[in-house]
């Protein structure tokens, strides 16, 4: 089954398309606080905009004939200039969604595997990403596993009364 998938970039003419993909992603995981109408044009904008060319944005599709049945998404993160001998760049990837009846056949390896491999080609340093529960294990077979050296600060989260910063 996997022989039939194609991976290929997205292109600005699958923003709708993928928008639809990112409603669905998302909203299986929490309710929706807009329409779906509402979040597929605000989102195939932007999309739209990110799929053209000189964008830090990049996007692989993942085709079973010619259906799109997933995605994924990677920005590049530029890193200050670095005098020692380190990567200049980040990468994070994000959205990597297979739609349900296509699961379990390789789709996601493939579009995991060819935002590596991007990563590698054009010197990406470190790959981040934020893993559903579920996903981990496919993660971890491609060599992600947490970090020890990377610290995280939600602002959306409130910190405990005893750590709250002082604002002055
Ligand atoms: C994660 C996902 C893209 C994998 O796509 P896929 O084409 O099924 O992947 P593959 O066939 O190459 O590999 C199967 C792996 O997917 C993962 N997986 C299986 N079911 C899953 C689920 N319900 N949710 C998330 N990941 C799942 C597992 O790691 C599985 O490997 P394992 O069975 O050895 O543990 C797909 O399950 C999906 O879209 N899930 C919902 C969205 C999501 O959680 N995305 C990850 C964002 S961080």
């Amino acid at each position: 089954m996997t022989t039939r998938i194609r991976i290929r970039w997205g292109r600005p003419a699958d923003a709708e398309t993928l928008a639809r993909l990112r409603y669905d992603f998302r909203t299986d995981l929490d309710p929706p606080a807009e329409t779906p109408q509402a979040f597929s044009a605000r989102c195939a904008t932007w999309m739209h905009r990110q799929l053209a060319p000189g964008s830090s944005w990049l996007c692989w599709i993942a085709e079973l004939g010619d259906e799109i049945v997933g995605a994924v998404w990677l920005e590049l993160i530029e890193k200050l200039p670095n005098p020692v001998a380190e990567r200049e760049r980040h990468g994070y990837i994000t959205n990597l969604y297979v739609r349900p009846a296509h699961r379990g056949n390789g789709a996601g390896t493939l579009l995991l595997r060819r935002a590596l491999a991007e990563c590698e080609s054009r010197g990406v340093d470190a790959v981040l990403l934020w893993p559903t529960p579920g996903s981990r294990s496919l993660y971890q077979r491609l060599g992600f596993a947490p970090p020890e050296d990377l610290l995280e600060r939600r602002l959306s989260r409130p910190l405990p009364e005893a750590v709250t910063p002082d604002p002055a």
